[in-house]
């Protein structure tokens, strides 16, 4: 952050009055993924990921964006860790790339790679800022996708021997290890709409997609104990507030349904070691009795440290036969991010309380929240995204709701710390708490990362004692 007029103009406005009451030691940081930020697709021996080739195969992403620059992080990593550390911010969420680390998706680990992010962490340390590790944040490495990718058994497998590689290789800088990012998306998304790479339109895929991302995540902790005793793990689910249409019998069906293969399928089997009546009815002879072999669930419901809860949207659930699942699924009133998603801070709380009621006493993460906006740089140069600002406050203020519920809540991140490449949509959706030119690389923060530092500074004087 400079210390321009503007900047110091916009601290300023960025008043910060008590959003709620947050325990000591609460976490308060921000997020990133690879493929969204780092660029340099083909420099240090990185090989294709499905995100390379699905966003270069011509009308599957946004204006046929790529992440091939993105963000140009890999180049100038150093200078967005100073950033990151003049936010004020104690924790960062970031995530390594598979397809950095083991291009071919098998055998050693790219030593270049080792070496990038052996710097990132260091230079996190350095600043005093502490990193939480995703391991995949949805970049398969293409050989791996040739193979059959998620649908097949034996990428859990290569997934669980790279993220033991990985822990074993930067373990002495990082402590915080998150195995999986949103396998909902990578499933259905992925394999079953085909919105997201690869780009695979047939749902009894993405079934045993889902199936064998969950099997690769308890492989993966098993691997991980072993490698790193030390090592705090979990995983992190994208948990949808989910609401029927009608009080009509079809409409509550439909809820179930979409429920189940929304967030059940993925919190069933790691946090209950099973999967429910209403996952079995809704994806038993839709794909999932082909995959679960005997001994599956105890793999996946390996004991973990952390629930990692990645937080929307509520959407509201209607029966209608054409749709997958027979459920029609639309954005609750009122939509207001410009990706038309809902802007319900109570959604916040009640997935929260749900997680710990229903499936886990562990300690709760927010490893991402946010909203995209229409943000530009206005003529004094600043970008004055009082949206997004209110946006946290009423999303912060709903998880401090949640901790005084009994929520174990022990960190926010806000997703994201950079603009970045959204997946499908390009750049066209601006998440970040800082604006980047994607023309020059100028970072400019916003006023909601100016709003956020204060925040933090506030809340850690005034941190009640757990
Ligand atoms: C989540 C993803 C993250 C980002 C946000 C907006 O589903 O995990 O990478 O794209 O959505």
């Amino acid at each position: 952050m400079t210390d321009t007029a503007p900047a110091a103009r916009l601290s300023a406005e960025a008043s910060v009055e008590n959003v709620g009451t947050f325990p000591a030691g609460f976490r308060w940081g921000l997020a990133t993924a690879a493929y969204q930020i780092e660029g340099a697709a083909t420099e240090g021996g990185r090989g294709p990921s499905i995100w390379d080739t699905f966003s270069h195969t011509p009308g599957l992403s946004l204006h046929g964006d790529t992440g091939d620059i993105a963000c140009d992080h890999y180049h100038r990593w150093e200078s967005d860790l100073d950033l990151l550390a003049s936010l004020g911010v104690g924790d960062y969420r970031l995530s390594v790339s598979w397809s950095r680390l083991q291009p071919s998706g098998a055998g050693d680990l790219n030593p270049v790679a080792v070496e990038f992010y052996r710097g990132v962490l260091a230079g996190l340390r350095d600043r005093g800022i502490r990193p939480l590790v995703t391991l995949y944040h949805w970049d398969l490495p293409q050989p791996l996708e040739d193979a059959g990718g998620w649908p097949a058994r034996a990428t859990a497998h290569a997934f669980a021997d790279y993220a033991v590689r990985v822990v074993t290789a930067l373990g002495d800088l990082a402590e915080d290890w998150v195995t999986l990012n949103e396998p909902w998306c990578s499933s259905f998304l992925g394999y079953g709409k085909g919105a997201h790479a690869p780009g695979r339109t047939d749902y009894r895929a993405a079934v045993h997609a889902a199936h064998h991302l969950n099997l690769a995540h308890g492989l993966a902790v098993a691997g991980i104990r072993a490698a790193r005793p030390g090592a705090s793990v979990g995983i992190t689910n994208i948990v949808t507030d989910i609401v029927a249409a009608s009080d009509g019998d079809e409409d509550a069906a439909a809820a179930v349904r979409l429920d189940a293969t929304s967030n059940r399928v993925f919190l069933d089997p790691v946090y209950l070691g099973e999967y429910s009546p209403a996952v079995w009815s809704t994806l038993g002879a839709r794909g999932l009795s082909d995959v679960v072999l005997d001994g599956d669930l105890d793999i996946i419901s390996a004991p973990t440290d952390f629930a990692g809860v990645n937080h929307y949207q509520r959407v509201i659930a209607s029966h209608d036969a054409s749709q997958p699942f027979e459920v029609l699924e639309v954005p609750a009133e009122p939509a207001t991010t410009s990706f038309g998603w809902s802007v319900i801070p109570a959604s916040l709380t009640a997935v929260l309380t749900r997680v710990s009621r229903e499936f886990t006493p562990l300690p709760v993460y927010v490893t991402e929240n946010g909203a995209s906006y229409a943000d530009y740089v206005d003529p004094n140069g600043d970008v004055v995204d009082t949206e997004r600002v209110a946006y946290l406050r009423g999303y912060l203020g709903a998880a401090a709701d949640a901790i005084e519920a009994g929520v174990d809540l022990r960190g926010y991140y806000a997703w994201s710390f950079l603009d970045n490449f959204e997946w499908a949509e390009g750049y066209s959706k601006r998440f970040g708490l800082v604006w980047v030119d994607y023309r020059t690389q100028e970072r400019i923060p916003k006023l909601s990362a100016h709003w956020y530092r204060r925040l933090i500074a506030e809340h850690r004087s005034i941190l009640i004692p757990r």
